[in-house]
């Protein structure tokens, strides 16, 4: 029992460890880890649902404050609730490099 649990707090300990430098990396690693593609598709232009939106080449300003609404439930229209419990698991400063990296993909 006791080994199970410091094997659990092992795992928790390198999730945390694993994800406090989150912020450095790039875009595309975030959007592939937080799982973005399942809704937003593999390149972020290719919904899979005709009810989702397209994500690239809109400004950074934009693509910020909707994540950040959809996070805090400010934007709470038709189906942003299936995307609600994912932003739960983004930063800020993770949105901030979400939207530079959806946003130049589409120059
Ligand atoms: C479970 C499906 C799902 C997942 C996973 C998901 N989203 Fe969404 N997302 C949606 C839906 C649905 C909307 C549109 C909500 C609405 O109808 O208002 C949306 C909206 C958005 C918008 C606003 C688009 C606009 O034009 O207003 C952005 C930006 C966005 N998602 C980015 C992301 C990112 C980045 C991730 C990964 C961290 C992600 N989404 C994960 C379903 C999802």
């Amino acid at each position: 029992m006791t080994g199970k649990l410091t094997k659990m707090l092992a795992v928790v300990g390198l999730s945390a460890a694993f994800a406090a430098p989150a912020f450095a990396a790039d875009g595309q690693v975030l959007y592939e880890t937080k799982g973005c593609a399942a809704c937003h598709g593999a390149d972020g232009n290719t919904p899979t649902a005709p009810i989702y939106p397209k994500l690239v080449g809109q400004p950074v300003q934009y693509l910020v404050t909707q994540m950040t609404d959809i996070k805090s439930g400010a934007r709470n229209n038709g189906m942003t609730a299936v995307m609600k419990p994912i932003m739960a698991n983004v930063s800020e400063a993770e949105i901030a490099v979400l939207a530079q990296w959806l946003s130049e993909k589409g120059e």
